[in-house]
């Protein structure tokens, strides 16, 4: 989705006409406003709508407004002892051969924190073994690189894979315990306190970190409730941004640019979603090149 669509009219009126005078920008300034206006009385006409951003679900809801968590604090626990063995081959995995002073300090360090840690984790009794074998073979790995002060590929390569099979059942028992919170939140919503006109009239913002693959189990879980196939028409995703204001900026331009293509492309509602000076751009590009090429 190209958010950069952003006031993608002014972009076309602008450059199509060339004279900056401070009148006719004084007379796009009256655009904006009046875009800014509809786009935010798009947004507060909406009724339901859900945005899932980072731990929490914010439920619109007949004019009032109702967070819920959905991560259960398992699921970031399990993440930071996933992360374990991953910090370990960060610190060391451009320091192939001889162990430098630095890494060794750091390592040193780090291993005295995960032993305490060890000894202080609960973790219900089926997952907890998991999260000692994670911690054990890293507190292993450190006490081998700290004895021979040698960074050997093929060790580091080993402990690498070791742990990659113990955080994937992590990330299994992460993914499921969201999952299991964000349904038993959301559709005591869905079924029983939104009727069947609000149902259909349900829009669900899910916001998500591209590093973090945080809210794809979210777009996951909504596209089966909704029954959607396809993102637009009720559930959009937008990565990278956890201000509420801003998110409710860019439902209000998704909205008022499907609204806007309806009527200025003739019924063809992702017009405006689309980089409306993509094709044109294009095409010019390609004559560019093909000039410049002639020339030389
Ligand atoms: C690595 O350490 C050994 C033993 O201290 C030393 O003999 C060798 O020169 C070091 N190698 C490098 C490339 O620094
Ligand atoms: C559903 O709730 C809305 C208020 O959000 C109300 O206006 C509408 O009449 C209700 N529809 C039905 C079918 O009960």
């Amino acid at each position: 989705m190209k958010w950069k669509n952003n006031l993608l009219i002014t972009i076309i009126f602008t450059s199509i006409v060339h004279i900056h005078s401070d009148e006719l920008f004084n007379l796009n300034e009256q655009f904006i406003a009046t875009y800014d206006r509809t786009r935010n009385y798009l947004v507060s006409m909406l009724n339901p709508l859900i945005i899932c951003i980072k731990d929490k679900a914010i439920i619109i809801h007949r004019g009032k407004r109702y967070e819920e968590q959905v991560v259960p604090k398992l699921y970031h626990d399990l993440k930071s002892l996933s992360h374990v063995p991953f910090k370990i081959y960060l610190t060391v995995m451009f320091n192939s051969g001889n162990l430098s002073e630095t890494n060794s300090i750091e390592l040193q360090q780090y291993l005295e924190k995960i032993r305490s840690i060890r000894n202080s984790i609960h973790f219900p009794s089926d997952i907890q073994k998991t999260q000692y074998e994670i911690l054990d073979l890293s507190i292993e790995y450190i006490q081998t690189i700290l004895k021979t002060k040698f960074i050997d590929e093929i060790q580091l390569k080993n402990f690498c894979q070791q742990a990659r099979h113990l955080f994937s059942i992590n990330i299994e028992i992460a993914a499921r315990a969201h999952l299991d919170m964000l349904d038993e939140k959301i559709r005591p919503w869905y079924q029983n306190r939104f009727n069947d006109t609000e149902r259909n009239s349900l829009q669900v913002l899910i916001t998500g970190s591209k590093t973090a693959r945080h809210g794809s189990t979210e777009k996951a879980y909504f596209y089966k409730l909704l029954g959607e196939r396809h993102e637009g028409k009720h559930i959009i995703y937008v990565e990278n941004i956890d201000d509420e204001q801003k998110i409710s900026e860019i439902l209000g331009v998704w909205l008022l640019d499907a609204k806007a293509s309806a009527m200025f492309f003739d019924g063809d509602i992702e017009r405006l979603h689309r980089d409306i000076l993509a094709d044109a751009a294009k095409v010019h590009v390609k004559q560019l090149f093909e000039r410049s090429k002639n020339e030389l």
